[in-house]
């Protein structure tokens, strides 16, 4: 059936003047406010595909240039949320929570926490989405396991739920379908960093998820979306507040991603090195990733109500880490969603790049920066990421890091080594890295891991603070 361009009839009301598309464009690129109804039209127009794509990208460019109020952010989270069908985990009799990242590179705490939050008693119903932007994608890692399904029916979701405590699914034609539509085109217009765009693109996936608890990693730094620290603040205590309006008990860790996290960034790769620390395998250089992944699964626990403190939940899950029951509950996960566990039987042996190339150290000294954002379009081109909508990624391109921010390198250590589909795809990422990564005589200043927590009343203070008196 011809689809009808850009009337998304769902979300009209019989006595209000019909909605087109091209008007909501001249509006947003005028700097209006938009009302409650049109971001609705849009929201199921993207659902629906009855708008064309090149409208809504043109309105997303808008958006992104003139900027989304608090009230028209929220709007669009509720109006993409209610896109498509919702999840409701009260017949799972247990509390559901989950975490979610803003995007990062090597940015892959879900691997750790959604099976240490089931192994302790939690249940993770965990919508995640694809590459975007420099970062990397949840669900194109879970894809680098044979077999393994993102695309769930709620049924099948509830399922794997009730069999494991965990699940980690994508965007469908009927779950959040506007943000599996919008964060895609995102992906190709160069309107990802956008904190309304952000907030309501995850928040729209968590709270169709009928979370009870949501906790929320933040990323500040060179490789976060929004890189001005005024901006990541104003995103997390929006989100904090949005998803506390809406019902559900949120928290917002602010963390740094002033370098990759861990000491790997790709697809395999990544899940390789989430699998080594399941099985108490212990490196240096995956040391912040581990410190991360309990913290934040700490605060998953308390807010779900298994401990009384972050502190004490952080005790919980190190418990379930060392006693191998967060491997337990991740293996039962990939195999309930058609994953072959056999492939962690061999994390070395299983990892088969087309072509690779290990770069050395082209100076002594400390290394002071990184440049994290071109480290992860690095990744992205050398074959991790997509050009193109819907194209395949190639599981097994990425970039093993071998030095993080402070580490002390001689000339001609290997600093670096990339993963890339075919030979002809290093040269522009080992450029890149060439480009992203600076020397000096002396150590640069630590970072702290996490610096800030946002709970519900420090957001709400925070943004009280910034409304025009
Ligand atoms: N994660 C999401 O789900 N959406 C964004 O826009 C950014 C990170």
């Amino acid at each position: 059936m011809a689809k009808k361009q850009g009337s998304a009839g769902a979300a009209q009301q019989a006595d209000e003047a019909p909605l087109h598309c091209i008007d909501l464009i001249r509006k947003k690129r005028d700097g209006g406010t938009m009302e409650e109804r049109e971001l609705a039209f849009l929201a199921q127009g993207a659902a629906d595909e009855s708008i064309p794509l090149e409208q809504l990208a043109a309105w997303l460019m808008a958006a992104w240039i003139r900027g989304l109020s608090l009230d028209e952010t929220r709007a669009l989270a509720l109006a993409m949320r209610d896109s498509g069908e919702k999840f409701n985990p009260q017949g799972l009799g247990k509390v559901a929570v989950d975490k979610h990242s803003t995007g990062g590179v090597g940015d892959k705490t879900s691997f750790l926490v959604a099976p240490l939050a089931a192994a302790c008693g939690l249940a993770v119903p965990m919508i995640s989405g694809r590459a975007l932007g420099h970062t990397g994608g949840t669900l194109d890692k879970l894809e680098a396991i044979p077999g393994y399904r993102t695309s769930l029916t709620l049924r099948e979701f509830e399922a794997v739920l009730r069999r494991c405590g965990a699940s980690i699914v994508g965007q469908t034609p009927t779950l959040v379908p506007a943000d599996r539509v919008l964060y895609a085109l995102r992906d190709r217009t160069g309107t990802v960093e956008n904190p309304g765009l952000i907030c309501a693109s995850i928040l729209s996936k968590k709270l169709a998820a009928g979370l009870d608890a949501l906790v929320l990693d933040v990323k500040t730094g060179s490789g976060a979306f929004l890189r001005k620290r005024e901006d990541a603040d104003y995103l997390a205590a929006l989100m904090v507040a949005t998803a506390e309006a809406a019902g559900t008990r949120t928290a917002a860790l602010m963390t740094d991603m002033s370098q990759p996290l861990g000491r790997t960034a790709g697809n395999w790769i990544e899940l390789a090195e989430c699998v080594e620390l399941l099985r108490g395998e212990r490196q240096e250089d995956s040391e912040d990733l581990r410190t991360l992944s309990l913290r934040l699964a700490g605060w998953m626990i308390h807010l779900g109500g298994k401990a009384a403190t972050p502190e004490a939940g952080h005790q919980l899950a190190e418990a379930a880490l060392t006693d191998g029951a967060g491997l337990a509950a991740f293996l039962k996960m990939v195999d309930a969603q058609g994953g072959d566990v056999r492939v962690f039987d061999d994390l070395k042996g299983n990892h088969k790049p087309g072509a690779t190339k290990v770069l050395e150290a082209w100076e002594s000294g400390f290394v002071a920066e990184m440049d994290t954002t071109a480290l992860g379009w690095a990744v992205q081109r050398l074959g991790a990421g997509r050009e193109r909508a819907g194209e395949p990624v190639d599981p097994h391109a990425g970039i093993l890091f071998h030095a993080k921010r402070g580490s002390r390198v001689k000339r001609g250590e290997p600093l670096a080594t990339l993963y890339a589909t075919k030979e002809a795809m290093l040269g522009e990422p080992v450029n890149l890295v060439k480009r992203a990564i600076r020397f000096s005589d002396t150590a640069p200043a630590a970072v702290a891991l996490v610096d800030r927590i946002f709970t519900k009343e420090s957001a709400e203070a925070f943004l009280a603070d910034m409304a025009p008196a």
